[in-house]
C-alpha cells in the first residue's frame, strides 16, 4: 500500500493553545483551513473505530461509515476476513454503495455499472470487449482504495495511513482501560442491531471533549434529566477515588464505586444482574477494574470514538466540516446476558443517551452555541478556558497513563488538545512525540 505524500504542516498549531496555562484558542473550532489540516494530519491517519464483530457476522455483511469525510464500505469477505476501502469507484468516482448496511456479494457503481467485491476488488466492466481493448486496463491496479484494518476484542478499526503504528502501540495502555468495558466477562460485547444517525451544527472535538471527562457539566446541564430518570439530583460530588486517565490522547474520567451509571438507567433488573456478576468480573479484570465498571464514568479514544461504561451507549462523532457534525450512536450490551437484560439496557440507553433522551437532549444545544458564536470575528480570536485541575497529577501505582485526581477536570481535555496539536504539527507519525512511559505497551494487559 503506498503512503500518500505527507503534506509540510502549514503552520505551528501549538499557537493555538497555552496547556501549561490552561486555554484553547476558538478558531481551531471554526476555521476551514484548519479543519482541511484536520482531515489529512487525524482522520487520515489515526486508528478509527469502523464497526464490531457482532454486526457483521456473515459473510457479504457490510457496513457504510467514513473515515473523516472519507466514505468507506466495510465488509466481510468471502475469504471471512474484513476489508475497509474507499466507497468511491475508480471509474468517475461516484458512490459505490449508497445503503446504510445489508449483505452483498458486490457493489455495483450507479453511473457506468462497475462492479467491486467485498473485498474491494475491481470484478466486473460492462460491456468489457466493446469499451476495452487489450492493455486498457489492469483490473487489478484499479481496486478501490484499502486502508488498513486491525481489530481489538472484537473491535474493529482502521486507517488510511500504511506507516500508522499498528493498533496495539496506538492504543497503547488505553487498553488496560478498554477491557475493564470489552472484556469485563467470558462473552465480551455485543452490538444491538440498530444504528440512530443525527446532526448537529456543532463541532465534532465538543462532542469528543464532552465524553473525554466532562463530568462537570452533568450536575448542571443534566439536573432536570438525571431528577427525571432517578428521581433525584445526580449523586453528591466526591472528590476521592475519581480520577482522569489519559494515553496517547484517549481519555477515562472515573469514580471507583462500581455503581452510579449502571444506576442512571433506572432499572432494578440491570442492578440485580451486574451485581450478580461482579464476584466473576473481579476474578477477570481485578477489583479495581471491576469498579471502574460502571461507576460514573466516561471515555473517549482519540479521535472520535466514545462511550459511556455503564450506560452502555458507544457513539462515533464524524465530521462534516468545521461547524457541522454527525453523530452514530449503537448500544452495548454483555453479551452473556439473558435476554431481558440485554433490552432492559436497550431501553434505558435509549431513553438517556439518544436524540430524544432526558439526558442526551441537553448536550446538543450547548455544544451548538460553542460552536455558532464563533461566526464573531472577535469571540473568534478569544480564548477558552481549560485550566480545571492543572496541579493535580498525580502517581498511581495502578492506573496507567498520565492521571490527575478528581472527575472536575479538565485533564484529559488538555491531552486531548495536546494530541491533536502534535499530530497537527506532524509530517508523518515519526515526529509524533511519546509523552508518558508506556507500562503494558506490547504486552496483554490481564
Ligand atoms: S463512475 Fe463508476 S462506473 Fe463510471
Ligand atoms: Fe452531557
Amino acid at each position: 500500500m503506498k503512503p500518500y505524500e505527507a503534506t509540510q504542516p502549514p503552520q505551528d498549531y501549538s499557537r493555538y493553545m497555552d496547556l501549561g496555562e490552561g486555554w484553547v484558542d476558538r478558531r481551531i473550532f471554526w476555521d476551514e483551513a484548519i479543519y482541511e489540516r484536520e482531515l489529512e494530519a487525524i482522520f487520515a491517519r489515526c486508528w478509527q473505530f469502523v464497526a464490531h464483530d457482532s454486526q457483521l457476522p456473515n459473510k457479504g455483511d457490510f457496513l457504510t461509515t467514513y473515515l473523516g469525510e472519507d466514505g468507506v464500505i466495510v465488509a466481510r469477505h468471502a475469504d471471512g476476513k474484513v476489508y475497509a476501502f474507499l466507497n468511491a469507484c475508480t471509474h468517475r468516482g461516484n458512490k459505490i454503495c449508497f445503503a446504510d448496511e445489508g449483505n452483498a456479494r458486490r457493489f455495483n457503481c450507479n453511473y457506468h455499472g462497475w462492479s467491486f467485491n467485498t473485498a474491494g476488488e475491481l470484478t466486473g466492466l460492462p460491456n468489457e470487449a466493446e469499451a476495452y481493448d487489450a492493455g486498457d486496463i489492469d483490473k487489478r491496479q484499479w481496486g478501490a482504495r484499502q486502508a488498513r484494518v486491525e481489530s481489538y476484542k472484537g473491535m474493529i478499526f482502521a486507517t488510511f495511513d500504511p506507516s500508522a503504528p499498528s493498533l496495539e502501540d496506538y492504543l497503547g495502555d488505553y487498553r488496560w482501560y478498554l477491557d475493564a468495558f470489552l472484556d469485563n466477562d467470558e462473552g465480551g460485547i455485543e452490538f444491538l442491531p440498530g444504528t440512530i444517525k443525527s446532526y448537529a451544527n456543532a463541532n465534532w472535538k465538543f462532542g469528543v471533549e464532552n465524553f473525554i471527562g466532562d463530568a462537570y457539566h452533568a450536575w448542571w446541564t443534566h439536573d432536570s434529566g438525571g431528577k427525571a430518570m432517578m428521581g433525584g439530583a445526580f449523586p453528591a460530588y466526591d472528590p476521592t477515588d475519581t480520577f482522569h486517565a489519559s494515553v496517547n490522547g484517549h481519555g477515562w474520567e472515573f469514580a471507583l464505586e462500581g455503581f452510579g451509571d449502571i444506576a442512571i438507567l433506572g432499572s432494578q433488573e440491570i442492578i440485580d444482574y451486574y451485581t450478580e456478576i461482579r464476584p466473576r468480573m473481579i476474578e477477570r479484570i481485578g477489583n479495581l477494574r471491576a469498579h471502574i465498571f460502571g461507576s460514573l464514568a466516561s471515555a473517549a479514544m482519540f479521535p472520535n470514538m466514545t462511550f459511556l461504561p455503564g450506560i452502555h451507549t458507544f457513539r462515533t462523532w464524524l465530521p462534516r466540516g468545521p461547524r457541522k457534525l454527525e453523530l452514530r450512536i449503537w448500544t452495548v450490551v454483555p453479551k452473556d446476558a439473558p435476554q431481558s437484560v440485554k433490552q432492559a439496557i436497550n431501553k434505558a440507553c435509549n431513553m438517556t443517551f439518544n436524540p430524544a433522551g432526558t439526558l442526551e437532549m441537553d448536550d446538543g444545544e450547548n455544544w451548538e452555541g460553542n460552536t455558532r458564536t464563533n461566526a464573531g470575528w472577535v469571540s473568534r480570536h478569544e480564548k477558552l478556558h481549560y485550566g480545571s485541575g492543572l496541579s493535580r497529577r498525580i502517581e498511581h501505582p495502578d492506573l496507567p497513563g498520565i492521571v490527575h485526581k478528581g472527575q472536575f477536570n479538565d485533564a484529559n481535555q488538555r491531552l486531548f488538545y495536546q494530541r491533536w496539536a502534535d499530530l497537527m504539527n506532524a509530517r508523518t507519525w515519526a515526529d509524533v512525540p511519546q509523552r508518558y512511559t508506556p507500562r503494558y505497551a506490547g504486552r496483554p494487559t490481564r
